[in-house]
């Protein structure tokens, strides 16, 4: 059947054993797993990919006698709103075995930098490859995605780091997005780290890619979001703050790369208004408390923290001070080739001691906020974008670390089943 056939027909899916929605959730703070919304023998009748009316099946069976029926067998089924994956790096050429190599034989990961591999063997990588290249890479991980149950991706630029290179990725996000059921959601990394044949510093390294790169990003629509690393090797905090200020007069949303290795940049991110602040797993007691009064995303990427054998995000800490917390992969050929977010949200919750509803939240709704877009959650009106695991309780999601894969994702009205 092709996409045009199943396209408004109204459907009724269902019944799943638990049907859990994510909606009527606080975006900030604590959450205990009583607040959550389980619908046993729940249904969800969707028309035209959005959702119509949420329920228990039999009832909407009733409601809806002339609807087609999509699921139903006897299975023991639970469905949620597909997931979020907020930060990711999936545009990218060749690997970094090498540096993987070097760093469980006890370099460090910005030693490695220093030597010349780390961001800087991706750039040349990604530069060698073309833009067709990169779509066929970014669509095999969306792909992968899909499987993990995961629909809406943002996908930052960042190993191109000159005019062409830059604008190369952010055409092959695109045009990846154009091929995929998928929300791909660009941002724009130019601000990675300074490219090592750039002549000039870091500061006129930041101009350059104000005057020359950012006003073609805006010109081809090519994204409406720029993130910047700051860390020692990377960006300085005064210089940093100046690229965001004039990217927030361009009509960019801002996030940035924070505290990976040093705490301070989380501060900067806050009081420049950004929409998130992601790593931070340096971040000290003192920037945690400035989550409190901030709409500023906390971003936990515990796959950087595997990937480099680091402490991982203080999560708990950070929710009891009101955060909104999210939760992301941070999927890059170094710091994070591998890219499961259920297997590294589970990880961190039992690290951390997260309740599986702060979890759910932090790959869900909560990791769309950090993108400003609605997503993560089943309701009226909205996309019916889910995911479908075999199972008669949600919470075996994360008992099992991630050995419990989809049966099916759900996206604008295409089944992916597996
Ligand atoms: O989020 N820290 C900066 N950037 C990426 C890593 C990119 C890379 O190592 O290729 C990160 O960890
Ligand atoms: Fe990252």
């Amino acid at each position: 059947m092709t996409r045009k056939d199943i396209m408004n027909t109204k459907k009724i899916y269902g019944p799943f054993t638990q049907l859990i929605p994510m909606n009527g959730l606080p975006l900030h703070g604590p959450i205990k797993d009583d607040q959550l919304e389980i619908i046993s023998s729940g249904g969800m009748v969707v028309e035209n990919g959005c959702v119509l009316e949420i329920g228990v099946y039999s009832e909407l069976e009733k409601s809806y006698s002339d609807t087609q029926k999509k699921i139903n067998d006897t299975k023991n089924l639970v469905a949620l709103p597909a997931f979020v994956d907020c930060h990711t790096h999936i545009c990218w050429g060749g690997n970094r075995i090498n540096d993987y190599a070097l760093r469980v034989a006890g370099k460090t990961y910005l030693e490695i930098a220093a030597a010349g591999g780390g961001i800087s063997d991706t750039v040349k990588h990604t530069r060698f490859a073309s833009q067709d290249n990169l779509v066929e890479l970014i669509l095999k991980r969306v792909h992968a995605h899909i499987q993990r149950g995961i629909s809406t991706i943002e996908i930052k630029s960042g190993y191109g780091l000159n005019l062409e290179d830059e604008l190369k990725m952010l055409r092959a996000i695109k045009e990846a997005n154009e091929r995929t059921p998928a929300t791909l959601i660009p941002t724009f990394l130019g601000a990675h780290i300074k490219p090592k044949d750039f002549d000039g510093n870091h500061a006129g390294y930041l101009e350059f890619l104000l005057e020359e790169v950012v006003p073609v990003v805006v010109e081809e629509n090519l994204a409406s979001r720029a993130d910047i690393f700051v860390e020692e090797g990377a960006f300085g905090i005064e210089e940093s703050r100046i690229y965001a200020k004039q990217l927030k007069l361009k009509g960019f949303d801002v996030t940035m790369h924070v505290d990976q290795f040093h705490p301070g940049g989380s501060r900067l991110a806050i009081e420049e208004g950004c929409v998130s602040a992601d790593h931070l797993e340096f971040t000290d007691d003192e920037s945690c408390a400035l989550f409190r009064k901030s709409n500023t995303v906390a971003v936990a990427l515990p796959g950087a923290s595997l990937g480099l054998g680091m402490q991982f995000t203080p999560c708990r800490k950070l929710l009891d001070n009101n955060a909104c917390l999210a939760i992301a992969t941070d999927w890059n050929p170094g710091s994070g080739p591998m890219g499961d977010l259920i297997t590294q949200a589970a990880i961190l919750g039992a690290s951390e001691k997260l309740t599986i509803t702060e979890t759910l939240a932090a790959i869900t709704y909560r990791a769309a906020h950090a993108l400003r877009i609605e997503a993560g959650i089943l309701r009226k009106d909205r996309p019916a974008a889910f995911t479908i695991f075999e199972t008669n309780d949600f919470r075996d999601i994360f008992y099992q670390q991630g050995q419990l894969k989809p049966v099916a994702t759900v996206i604008k009205e295409e089944c992916f089943e597996f």
